[in-house]
């Protein structure tokens, strides 16, 4: 049985903030609304570059929780002071058998809380339960190939490059690289 709101890690930032991350629950839809629409508004370097209705952002949350259930993703909610400030994810590759030990990961910080330690956090958490929730074997993503500050950041926790497509992202007007990443756990 899925524990909503399950407090997985507390920790201090660098700059002092009182950071939680934890499962998610149905109280942070308008939250997880407001953080999905200031990143597709900023237009950075994630798939979402439109906002979202909170119609489609229930049925990502309904969607996520019921994944949750099934022990096919782990979603984690990032707090500091009562606002949520980020998340990530791993879902495993359910569309074959042959692929259930790989999991697809996401992270995203809010603007303003960047540079303060709190992905490589977020990052380390969802490694630890892609490999012990999950029991997976291998966690890829993809990343634009412009996204130095994340490539550097999944490096620095020991992804592997594992090749690009060169022209695949359409991003602000130009065709922009598509990078792979992957990690054995
Ligand atoms: C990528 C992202 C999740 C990193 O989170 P963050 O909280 O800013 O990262 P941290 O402060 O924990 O930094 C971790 C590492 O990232 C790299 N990094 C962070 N800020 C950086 C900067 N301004 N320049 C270069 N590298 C940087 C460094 O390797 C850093 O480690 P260090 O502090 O030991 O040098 C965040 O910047 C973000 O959400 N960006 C927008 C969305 C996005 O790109 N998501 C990833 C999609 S693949």
């Amino acid at each position: 049985m899925l524990q909503t709101g399950k407090i997985i890690k507390e920790f201090t930032s660098k700059s002092g903030k009182q950071i939680t991350i934890r499962y998610p629950r149905w109280e942070d839809l308008d939250g997880m609304l407001k953080n999905i629409n200031a990143l597709a508004r900023e237009n950075t370097f994630i798939a979402v570059s439109e906002e979202k209705t909170k119609e489609e952002e229930m049925d990502f949350l309904c969607d996520t929780l019921k994944k949750m259930e099934k022990n096919d993703e782990v979603f984690l909610v990032v707090e500091s002071e009562g606002k949520l400030v980020g998340s990530t994810g791993v879902t495993r590759e359910t569309a074959h058998a042959r692929s259930r030990h790989v999991g697809d990961i996401g992270i995203v910080v809010l603007k303003e809380f960047r540079g303060d330690g709190i992905g490589q956090e977020m990052l380390l958490t969802i490694l630890e339960q892609a490999k012990n929730v999950l029991n997976l074997t291998l966690v890829q993503l993809t990343v634009f190939g412009v996204n130095d500050v994340a490539k550097s950041l999944y490096s620095k926790l020991g992804f592997i490059h594992a090749g690009t497509i060169p022209g695949a992202l359409l991003y602000k007007e130009q065709f922009i690289d598509h990078d792979m990443m992957y990690k054995k756990l």
